[in-house]
């Protein structure tokens, strides 16, 4: 099975999450994993792609828009290919053809308040159901403790638990389709 992770990220906190999630679904007989900045990311979902995680942090309870790449350039973002203005997910997204069997899940960073009125993740989602990918679910939300981070303890452990779920469900799938 193939992976393809695409990320956003303006202080490293959500690029960290990916890494630990490549991690996890590339280990010892799993997944092959490409992870990449969306900057850097294909304009195509290349064929064979089994599963596509997308990754960005909230912003104003969404996807980022330039609007809010500027805030966090003024808040000193720095990760790499993230300090200009974009692109970003949400521009990915609005040229992305769907691609019949794959499957879409989106994953974000947010600062635990207790309260969310929406986030990246399900932003993310809604727009890939709309752009036409027909197997789109929101997964994960990851915890930073600030605007810039860090995250909070223990997220890189739940994010590559995640992901080993996410991996065994896959397969358990593919397993039940082939039977
Ligand atoms: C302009 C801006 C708006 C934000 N809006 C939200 C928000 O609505 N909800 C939230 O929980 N966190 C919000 N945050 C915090 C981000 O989620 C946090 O910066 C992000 O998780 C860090 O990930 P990164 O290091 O990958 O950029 C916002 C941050 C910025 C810069």
């Amino acid at each position: 099975m193939t992976a393809l992770i695409i990320t956003e990220s303006y202080f490293g906190n959500t690029a960290a999450i990916a890494d630990a999630i490549a991690q996890a679904l590339g280990g010892p007989g799993a997944m092959a994993v490409e992870s990449l900045p969306v900057a850097d990311a294909p304009v195509l979902v290349p064929p064979g792609t089994d599963l596509l995680i997308l990754a960005a942090p909230t912003h104003d309870y969404s996807l980022p828009r330039p609007a809010t790449r500027a805030r966090a350039r003024q808040r000193g973002a720095r990760h790499g290919g993230q300090e200009g203005d974009g692109p970003g997910l949400r521009d990915w997204i609005a040229t992305a053809e769907p691609v019949p069997g794959v499957k879409v899940v989106t994953v974000d960073t947010a600062v635990k308040t207790g309260f969310m009125l929406s986030s990246a993740a399900k932003t993310a989602a809604r727009l890939m159901g709309a752009a036409g990918f027909e197997n789109v679910r929101r997964g994960a939300t990851f915890f930073v403790s600030d605007l810039s981070g860090p995250l909070e303890p223990e997220e890189l452990l739940r994010a590559r638990a995640w992901a080993t779920t996410l991996a065994a469900g896959l397969k358990s799938l593919t397993k039940v389709r082939a039977a």
